[in-house]
């Protein structure tokens, strides 16, 4: 991988991987979906993934669309997911799904019954939630709970990670493997997997870049442990891998990088 940086152990909280920009962040994300996805495809015969929000995952599907990266993942056996979606349709530029479609999946050879988006066009948004749990059945079959090969996540600057926000009844959710409710300080509904579904991971990725991102990664890497306040916390796969890609923005306030450049 070009332009690597620096890695430090959080132990439980996961390992950190520096990168130098939003472009090698990118990079390393697509590196990181390619690897998980053949390992998965050699063990299992297929991949599921979940991708994330926002605008960091963008820039991997801009990637992923090109001639280079494109041909280096077998498409035809992958099913990708989402661990959040915006209450909007597919159409609309907010939608993660309609985004992603757009930017990378219309143009490489996956089957479309291996797309899944939410159905945001079910009502009540209950009703998308539990269909969504339905396709998770279909895909994972029997499992007691879905085991995807690469959860992809990111962090707003107020904690939150996929669409669990702060002080949120989703984040303390144990049942559920999906849920749908009103997100007040935005006004806005929000469909989210839960926690039981991201802990359940073989490995899940956090991507987060920018300086604006370094106080809240600073938060949730080096503070006390607050779920409710700081939902990113939530995230620790039981039995899998925590890996977090950071651009050197995103990683200025961590404690051990200054300890270990001290
Ligand atoms: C969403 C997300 C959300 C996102 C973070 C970071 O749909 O909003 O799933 O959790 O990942 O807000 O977003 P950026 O990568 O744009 O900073």
């Amino acid at each position: 991988m070009s332009d690597y940086v620096d890695e430090l152990d959080y132990e439980e909280r996961g390992r950190v991987v520096i990168v130098a920009d939003a472009r090698t962040l990118a990079e390393a994300a697509a590196e990181t979906l390619i690897a998980a996805v053949a390992e998965a495809i050699a063990e299992r015969g297929r991949a599921v993934v979940a991708l994330a929000g926002g605008s960091t995952p963008q820039r991997m599907g801009e990637l992923l669309a090109t001639d280079e990266y494109r041909g280096r993942i077998d498409w035809s056996r992958l099913h990708v997911f989402w661990g959040d979606e915006r209450w909007v349709p597919l159409e609309h530029p907010e939608c993660n799904a309609g985004e992603a479609i757009r930017t990378f999946l219309d143009d490489v050879d996956i089957p479309a019954a291996q797309v899944h988006p939410y159905h945001t066009h079910l009502e009540p948004p209950r009703a998308a939630a539990r269909q969504y749990e339905e396709q998770l059945r279909e895909v994972f079959g029997a499992e007691a709970l879905p085991r995807f090969d690469l959860i992809f996540l990111g962090v707003g600057d107020d904690g939150h990670t996929a669409s669990l926000f702060p002080g949120a009844d989703a984040i303390n959710e144990k049942h559920d493997w999906v849920v749908a409710y009103e997100v007040q300080k935005l006004s806005a509904i929000r469909l989210s997997l839960t926690p039981p579904v991201l802990n359940a991971a073989r490995r899940v990725a956090f991507v987060v870049g920018g300086g604006g991102k370094a106080h809240v990664l600073h938060t949730i890497l080096d503070g006390g442990l607050d779920v409710d306040e700081t939902p990113a916390q939530v995230v620790r796969p039981a039995n899998g891998e925590l890996v977090w890609l950071v651009d050197v923005a995103a990683a200025e306030l961590l404690e051990r990088r200054a300890v270990e450049e001290a």
